[in-house]
This record gives C-alpha cells, sequence and structure tokens, in this order.
C-alpha cells in the first residue's frame, strides 16, 4: 500500500471572494508531502436548487461569514476525511455527504464541500507529481475549452437596466485556444472604445464578471455593441465570431402575472422566444441560457425546438448541477446543453457524474464559473480533463476571471503539439 497519498491533515481559513464576501479555503495535506487548496466560489444569480451554502447571520459580515462553516470542517470533516487515500475522491466526497446528512449539504455548507472537494483532489494531483488536469482526466485529455466571454453584464450582475444578464463573444474562428484568447481580448478593447464613444466614461465601468456594465436599457444595444466591436477589430459576426445570452430569465419573470419584464415590455413566453428567435437570426446567437425561468421546463423544451438546431439551448438554474434535476430535462428533451459548477451540488464526484450523465445523454456540457469567484482556477484544469470543449468564465478581466484563463494558457503550453481545439456546434 502506497502511503504517500494518505491525508494527513485537512483544515480550512476564511477567505474573500471578489465580491469581498467571506468564503472557504480548505487545505489538504498527505503524508507524501503533497498539498491542495481548494476556494468555493459564490453565485449572486442562484437557482433555487442548488447546495446550500452555510454562512452565520447575525451583524458580522452582515451575516455572511463562515465560522460556523469553518468550525464544522475542523471538528466534524477533517476527522473523518483524515487516514483515508486522497486518490479516494468517491469516498472523501460521500464522507461529505455522510457527515452533512441533509440531502441538500445544508448541515455542513456547500461551501464547505466544494472547497474540501477540490483540495482533495489537488493534495492528491501533488502527491503524484502530475498536473491537476492529468490526474483528473488521464494521459488523454488534450482538447482545449473554447472560451464563452461574458463582456456585457446585465441583469443581477450590473447596475443597468438590461434584463438579460450576460452578452457573450465566442471566438469560434480561432485555430487554437491562445489565439481565441487574443481575438476575444482585441474584441473587448474595441468594445471599450465604441461604449466610451457613445455612452460616456461610466459606460465602461464593470459588472462582476469583468463584463462592461453600461447604461443600457435594451437588450438589442448590447447586441449591436458587440457587433460593432467585432467589426471594428476587423473581425467577421457569423464566421470568426458568434454571440451568446444568458438570459437568467429567473430574474424578469413576474410570477403574479406570469409574464417576462423585457425592455419595458411584458412579454409572454412566446413573444419572449419570439424574441430570441429574432436576436439569433440576426446576431448569429449560438449559445442561449436560461431562456425561460427555472420551474417552465416546457417552456426549454420548446426554445430548444425552435432554436436547437443551430444554438446550445443551455441549462443551468433548470438543473444546478444536479443529476436528478437532469435525468428530467432528458426525459422531456429539455435542453441541449448543460451548465456545469462544482459548488452547485458541492462536490467533485457529483459533478462528474452530471457531466457523465449530460454527455451521455448527447448534451454538451459548459465549464463555469460564478459572479463571485476566486483565484482558484480549478475549473480550467477540470474542463481540460473533461475534454467539455466549452468553458465559461467571464470577461478577459479581474483576477479571478484570468486565473482561470492562464491556467488554460500555461496547460496549452504544456500540452504543446498534442494540444487540440475544436470550436464547437
Ligand atoms: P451566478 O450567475 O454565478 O451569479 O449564479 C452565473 C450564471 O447565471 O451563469
Ligand atoms: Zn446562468
Amino acid at each position: 500500500m502506497d502511503d504517500r497519498f494518505i491525508i494527513r491533515r485537512v483544515h480550512g481559513v476564511q477567505a474573500l471572494d471578489s465580491r469581498g464576501t467571506p468564503t472557504i479555503k480548505a487545505v489538504v495535506e498527505t503524508r507524501g508531502g503533497g498539498r491542495g487548496y481548494g476556494l468555493a466560489p459564490s453565485g449572486a444569480s442562484k437557482s433555487s436548487k442548488e447546495a446550500v451554502e452555510l454562512r452565520d447571520g447575525g451583524r458580522r459580515w452582515r451575516g455572511k461569514g463562515v465560522s460556523r462553516a469553518l468550525a464544522m470542517l475542523e471538528s466534524i470533516v477533517a476527522p473523518r476525511l483524515t487516514g483515508i487515500d486522497s486518490r479516494r475522491q468517491d469516498l472523501a466526497d460521500s464522507i461529505l455527504n455522510a457527515v452533512d446528512g441533509s440531502g441538500n449539504k445544508s448541515r455542513i455548507g456547500g461551501n464547505t464541500t466544494t472547497a474540501v472537494s477540490i483540495a482533495v483532489a489537488r493534495a492528491a494531483a501533488s502527491t503524484a507529481g502530475v498536473p491537476l488536469y492529468r490526474y483528473l482526466g488521464g494521459p488523454t485529455s488534450r482538447l482545449m475549452p473554447v472560451p464563452i466571454l461574458n463582456v456585457i453584464n446585465g441583469g443581477a450582475h450590473a447596475g443597468n437596466d438590461l434584463a438579460f444578464q450576460e452578452f457573450m463573444i465566442i471566438p469560434m474562428g480561432a485555430d487554437s485556444f491562445s489565439e481565441a484568447m487574443r481575438m476575444a481580448v482585441e474584441v473587448y478593447w474595441s468594445l471599450k472604445e465604441f461604449l466610451k464613444e457613445k455612452y460616456g466614461p461610466v459606460a465602461v465601468n464593470v459588472g462582476d464578471e469583468g463584463g462592461y456594465a453600461p447604461p443600457m436599457s435594451r437588450v438589442e444595444e448590447a447586441l449591436e455593441a458587440l457587433e460593432r466591436a467585432i467589426d471594428r477589430s476587423g473581425y467577421a459576426l457569423g464566421s470568426d465570431f458568434y454571440l451568446g445570452i444568458d438570459a437568467a430569465a429567473n430574474h424578469f419573470y413576474d410570477e403574479a402575472s406570469r409574464m417576462y419584464m423585457v425592455d419595458g415590455r411584458k412579454l409572454d413566453r412566446g413573444a419572449l422566444l419570439d424574441l430570441y428567435e429574432d436576436l439569433a437570426v440576426r446576431y448569429r446567437l449560438v449559445y442561449l441560457e436560461d431562456p425561460v425561468h427555472e420551474d417552465d421546463i416546457d417552456g426549454y423544451r420548446e426554445a430548444t425546438r425552435r432554436l436547437g438546431h443551430k444554438a446550445l439551448i443551455v441549462g443551468d438554474d433548470l438543473y444546478a448541477t444536479n443529476t436528478k434535476l437532469l435525468a428530467k430535462g432528458i426525459e422531456a428533451g429539455a435542453t441541449n446543453a448543460a451548465l456545469v459548477k462544482i459548488n452547485q451540488v458541492g462536490t467533485l464526484t457529483e459533478t462528474i457524474d452530471f457531466i457523465r450523465m449530460a454527455v451521455g445523454s448527447g448534451m454538451r456540457v459548459i465549464i463555469s464559473h460564478r459572479s463571485g469567484d476566486t483565484e482558484d482556477s480549478f475549473i480550467a484544469d477540470l474542463a481540460v480533463a473533461v475534454e467539455a470543449g466549452i468553458i465559461k468564465t467571464g470577461a478577459p478581466a479581474r483576477g479571478e476571471r484570468t486565473s482561470k484563463y492562464n491556467r488554460l494558457l500555461e496547460i496549452e503550453w504544456e500540452l504543446g503539439s498534442e494540444a487540440r481545439y475544436r470550436p464547437f456546434i
């Protein structure tokens, strides 16, 4: 038995996420001198079906402190994980679920389990002396993801009146990940110039995911700006670049009237889908996330029926990285793609199960950050390990976003001529 991989110590410290909100940094050490950390991110536009974060309540940190979660980590999680083999990710994650016992991580916190689960994987990779993507994916993982970059922020992520949450550029004409990043950054800079000229200097303040948050109120204005920026950079919309939207429709759905509030208008589901269809044709949309509110599975199916032949219709709030919810979506034919966020479900094992189920059913998967994120670049390695082919991790700005892009640039360099890149759809 190789006892280098045995976990000798687990501990946690309080850290801060990109909004200044307390989060958990877990550290796992092995007998062989391996050491891994993991930081839990946090969403603002959450699904109601996500793993529950454990927060202190009360006045300190306006209730968002994590001292109770850290105490749980030290008192009940650490003793149970100490002594197990760090390569047994499934065992570590089932221990986390067993000590939690709630079914939704509410006792010890999804923030605790996420940080610890990631730290266990890193500790094992570090003990083995192999890069994380290689440890997780094996020697055949070499597909670099296409980046989907959120460069105009609205909805719950910005202080403007845009109903849709994210307006994204997708550099499909690139032939490598690093070329895709260069093209995307050039457009990001052109967008800054265009927005400054048209809306004044306040327009280039950035939102939570590093995209600009201009004082726009109509969704079409945002798409128009992206088209102009692509053009200014010397690229063509419809070949070099395509566009994407995360509507995050929960946030502009009015439960009482069962209507969607977009651009000052009240739209029923049919009219909203008409709008998407029109925008998709005019602005070459190939990616549409959460087009309707999370409980309207028929609405997702209808969106997929109408737009699925030319765009990925992506379930984020709909699935919350949960295999039970995904199974229902597969059964209903709800979407042709699924977003993956580790902290929505709270462990790496459950995340990988979700990815396997989605891919097995013919869906595309997109590995995603959260709007409140950290310098932890774990999802970059995960995207390569599972060969997801697509990553969504914000604008090429703000350290918590660039940490993922920079890690991918490093992986691409490390893979050298082995690296593969295949723009999707
Ligand atoms: P969140 O949003 O991280 O604020 O939940 C991101 C998304 O909806 O994709
Ligand atoms: Zn989303």
